[in-house]
């Protein structure tokens, strides 16, 4: 298509609405808890007005858009996030936007962990590259941009860390004060110690994830506190934007397969909202099969799925080594039942060494993740081993969170201890190749560089 035929649409705001994901009910707000008047489910937003001349049969125009404003210097544009705002809720003001220039994250090739995992062509959409470390930011740019546009003082989320480092900063750049409820010795210190940094009222509970999230919940009914975990449906709105931003980095060109760590399975939904969104709007003409990996100890979505055909959720008492997504009773599984029903993709487990073989090898990549993102890769060995993933298929992992988000988890592991005196122990002996543990020496030249020609001898040749 030649630039003239492009029309480039101006930035009208676009009405948004709630939905309820079960009974169907539509509502123009939403009550402190997000949650269907009606029948108690989730709520989704969706936008009444998108089939109007304005929007449909002007891909091209959007494209060119947003492309554009990755050269303005206006907040909102350098944000990845509100550069997308034609498929985002409209706030009153858009410069009122509480961005910390979050999205526009990179896209990375994984040559070496294509080989291991079987395929030809494998990426990475690095989320974990967002202000504070992970892919949170992306939704939680919006839900506390509209949180303080309902003029809440507080806002709140219980967290595995993660969400509640995303929700403090963007608090703290708009001086609403934040609450953050966590498990108390179950969440990495590097995610804590952001928390602490951006000034929370910071909760320790004696319980685990899904016990902050029952005590949240009720604080919620208490309180007048803005509930910011991905039950707020403004996040999942805000998630999408890293679909829209990885086809624009394929250049509009839909992979095959995009796979995603499952924890409360927000994420999943997000980015699955937005495929299917963009083939509505006529952005995309196909969708790319979406995958949800769970660690094996915090599988609810898998065991709903295998033994109830996602009908049901089967919640549990969830226990992995990647904290980030050690959760039993997921919030949003039947919006991920709906993504993988709506895409074609499936849902598999990686167990505790898998997933620190694969971390280890996409830090080998020089890219590095937490281990909750490491499951991607772990899962999708399984998936090319079953036939699921082709050969020739173009695979892209979602990389939630930074690798300095769990500095703890990546020296133990390659100081041999990750699995000392636990069920993995004898396991863990096959991943001494992937283990680099540092070595006290001397201070001397000649001690580094007999390190040096023994790392040199220990080097494959081919
Ligand atoms: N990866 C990382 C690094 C995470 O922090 C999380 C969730 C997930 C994956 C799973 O995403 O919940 O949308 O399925 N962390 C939440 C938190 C629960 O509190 O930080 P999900």
């Amino acid at each position: 298509m030649t630039n003239r035929t492009i029309s480039i649409p101006t930035a009208a705001p676009m009405v948004s609405s709630f939905r309820c994901i079960a009974c169907g009910v539509t509502r123009d707000n939403a009550d402190h808890d997000f949650r269907c008047n009606d029948c108690g489910d989730l709520l989704e937003i969706f936008y009444p007005g998108w089939h109007s001349e304005k929007m449909a049969g002007n891909a091209a125009g959007f494209k060119a858009l947003w492309r554009q404003r990755k050269t303005s210097r206006r907040a909102i544009d350098e944000s990845g996030v509100w550069r997308f705002r034609e498929l985002l809720p409209a706030l009153r003001d858009w410069d009122q936007a509480i961005t910390l220039h979050e999205g526009n994250t990179p896209l990375y090739n994984l040559p070496s962990s294509a080989r291991m995992a079987g395929v030809k062509q494998l990426y990475a959409k690095h989320q974990g590259m967002n202000p504070t470390g992970s892919f949170k930011d992306t939704g939680m740019t919006v839900a506390a941009s509209f949180a303080r546009q309902g003029g809440f003082r507080w806002v709140a989320c219980a967290s595995t860390g993660n969400t509640s480092a995303s929700m403090a900063a963007y608090a703290a750049r708009s001086a609403m004060r934040s609450l953050v409820v966590i498990p108390e010795g179950k969440v990495s210190w590097a995610k804590l110690s952001q928390a602490l940094d951006y000034g929370a009222l910071t909760c320790e509970l004696r319980t685990d994830f899904d016990g902050c999230m029952r005590v949240l919940n009720d604080v919620v009914k208490q309180w007048p506190v803005c509930l910011l975990n991905s039950v707020n449906p403004y996040r999942i709105e805000g998630q999408k934007t890293g679909a829209i931003e990885l086809l624009e980095q394929f250049d509009w060109q839909v992979p095959d397969h995009v796979i995603v760590p499952g924890g409360n399975l927000g994420n999943c939904s997000a980015l699955g909202k937005a495929f299917l969104e963009l083939l509505d709007l006529g952005l995309i003409t196909r969708l790319p099969k979406i995958s949800v990996i769970q660690a094996e100890g915090a599988n609810a979505l898998l065991r709903s799925i295998r033994e109830h055909g996602g009908k049901k959720l089967i919640a549990m008492q969830a226990q992995t080594a990647a904290t980030a997504i050690r959760i039993g009773n997921p919030a949003s599984w039947k919006k991920a039942v709906r993504v993988l029903q709506a895409t074609g993709g499936i849902v598999e487990q990686a167990s505790e060494i898998e997933i620190a073989q694969a971390k280890a090898e996409i830090g080998a990549e020089g890219i590095g993740c937490e281990p909750a993102s490491a499951v991607t890769l772990a899962g999708l060995k399984k998936l090319v081993k079953q036939g699921f993933v082709k050969q020739n298929e173009i695979v892209v992992l979602i990389l939630t969170g930074h690798l300095l988000k769990d500095p703890e988890f990546t020296l133990k592991f390659h100081r041999g201890d990750l699995f000392k005196g636990t069920e993995y122990e004898q396991q863990a002996a096959a991943l001494s190749s992937h283990q680099r543990a540092p070595i006290t020496l001397d201070p001397t030249a000649d001690a580094v560089v007999e390190a040096l020609e023994q790392a040199e001898k220990s080097i494959p040749q081919n």
